[in-house]
């Protein structure tokens, strides 16, 4: 995982409006995606699909991952999205959403068309990767063999608002804890994904939030996917970046702390440490599975940026 690219925010942009495109652009999320499925409206597509290609080829978008969600296999659109998004800007875009993914073979249906897509505009075979929303009740029980499905998977997303409508769910606030419900309704959901995701070594997304001006609702509702381990979430306002970008990355604290703990544990296991498997880091004892968490923290740390404010040194003997 520690290579990587940071997706602690995701931007979610109507494909349909312009104006948000272009600002979109100076923004500072990790990854924005363009959206032709539910944010636009049926009559407003075949614009949307002008309006990102020319977005896309138009540049500026720094370093942010460049997604464009198109519309589910049961539509009469997805093929038609994903020729003209991509042969008209595939060069300029990372990855295509596939929203409502029910089984592998959805997805294997999209690697093939990318693959004829990427051969007819003289693009690398395989350039563009995928990335499944899992939104409805068989979605998720598919979901082991939907993460296995392609080699071009980068992510597995929770797509909350189409889910508690497949779960006949008796809430309409998305993604927020309820008052009438003791524990977290959502944790199952989250942590089918979570396996699914890390078994298969991709990232695992949180979805949106909706209440966009409630940003300590949207904390605390992120705060619980970050710490089972999910990379990110979506974002739908600017004011939620902030917030997703601090609570997907580990507090300079554990950054640092995690960095000491592999280089402690690397001096300890060396010729001059005196090669032993488990070494005192202060009052903690550290051995190899530290050295596993460790990594992943270090990981989160370095894609998001972090620099260090503390070096080791070899303790005297
Ligand atoms: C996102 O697509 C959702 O349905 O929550
Ligand atoms: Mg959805």
């Amino acid at each position: 995982m520690a290579e990587l690219r940071s997706r602690r925010s995701n931007l979610a942009v109507p494909g349909s409006n312009p104006r948000f495109l272009e600002k979109a652009k100076g923004l500072p999320a990790d990854q924005v995606f363009l959206d032709l499925e539910d944010a636009c409206a049926p009559l407003a597509k075949p614009g949307a699909r002008k309006n990102i290609v020319a977005a896309l080829n138009e540049g500026g978008w720094g370093e942010k991952i460049r997604t464009v969600r198109v519309n589910d296999w049961t539509t009469e659109w997805t093929f038609q999205d994903v020729i003209e998004v991509v042969g008209g800007a595939g060069a300029n875009l990372d990855c295509i959403m596939l929203p409502k993914v029910q089984d592998a073979g959805q997805v294997q249906a999209l690697d093939m068309l990318l693959t004829q897509v990427e051969k007819a505009h003289g693009l690398e075979v395989g350039k563009i990767g995928i990335e499944a929303q899992i939104e409805t009740a068989q979605g998720l029980i598919n979901v082991n063999q939907i993460a296995f499905a392609s080699p071009r998977i980068e992510t597995i997303i929770y797509g909350p608002a189409d889910f508690m409508a497949s779960i006949n769910m008796k809430s309409l606030v998305v993604g927020a804890l309820h008052p009438d419900y003791p524990g977290d309704p959502f944790h199952y959901i989250l942590m089918q994904i979570l396996m699914a995701a890390r078994a298969r070594g991709v990232q695992a997304i949180d979805g949106p939030f909706l209440q966009v001006r409630d940003v300590p609702a949207f904390e605390e509702v992120a705060k619980r996917s970050a710490m089972l381990g999910f990379d990110g979430k979506w974002v739908l306002h600017p004011g939620q970046i902030d917030a997703a970008n601090e609570i997907y990355a580990p507090s300079q604290e554990d950054y640092d702390h995690a960095e000491l703990i592999l280089d402690a544990y690397e001096w300890a296991t060396s010729e001059a440490g005196g090669k032993k498997g488990s070494a005192m880091l202060g009052d903690e004892m550290i051995d190899e599975a530290s050295r596993k968490m460790a990594l992943v923290i270090a990981g989160k740390g370095r894609a998001a940026g972090m620099a260090r404010t503390s070096s080791f040194t070899p303790p005297e003997e």
